[in-house]
């Protein structure tokens, strides 16, 4: 198996209903995760992309996050729907999706 080209990390914690944190699980990351599988296999993308679900990344607020590694890059509020234009700008053009990206501001 050659060494990946990009590591995608979704955050896919869970916390308890009502928790003030909330988290990515309820907003819906694990169907994120599930469609960055299914557009790897489309595309035929295994080899050159390893994607992961992660426990807390941070910013629950802005969640789903998915950060996209070694660009560093984080996206914020990502919905599955967004999965299919950022495989096919960011892993595959090599163009951040600019509209997603978690602004460093956050990092205060
Ligand atoms: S639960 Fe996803 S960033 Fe904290």
């Amino acid at each position: 198996m050659p060494k990946p080209q990009f590591h995608v990390i979704v955050c896919t914690n869970s916390r308890p209903p009502g928790h003030p944190r909330g988290s990515c699980a309820e907003k819906g990351s694990q169907e994120v995760l599930m469609q960055f599988f299914e557009e790897l296999q489309q595309r035929n993308l295994f080899e050159k992309v390893l994607v992961t679900g992660s426990t807390c990344t941070g910013p629950c607020m802005l969640g789903p996050t998915v950060i996209v590694y070694p660009d560093g890059v984080w996206y914020q509020r990502v919905r599955r729907e967004d999965v299919p234009t950022m495989v096919t700008e960011h892993l595959m053009q090599g163009k951040p999706v600019e509209r997603l990206r978690l602004p460093d501001e956050v990092w205060g």
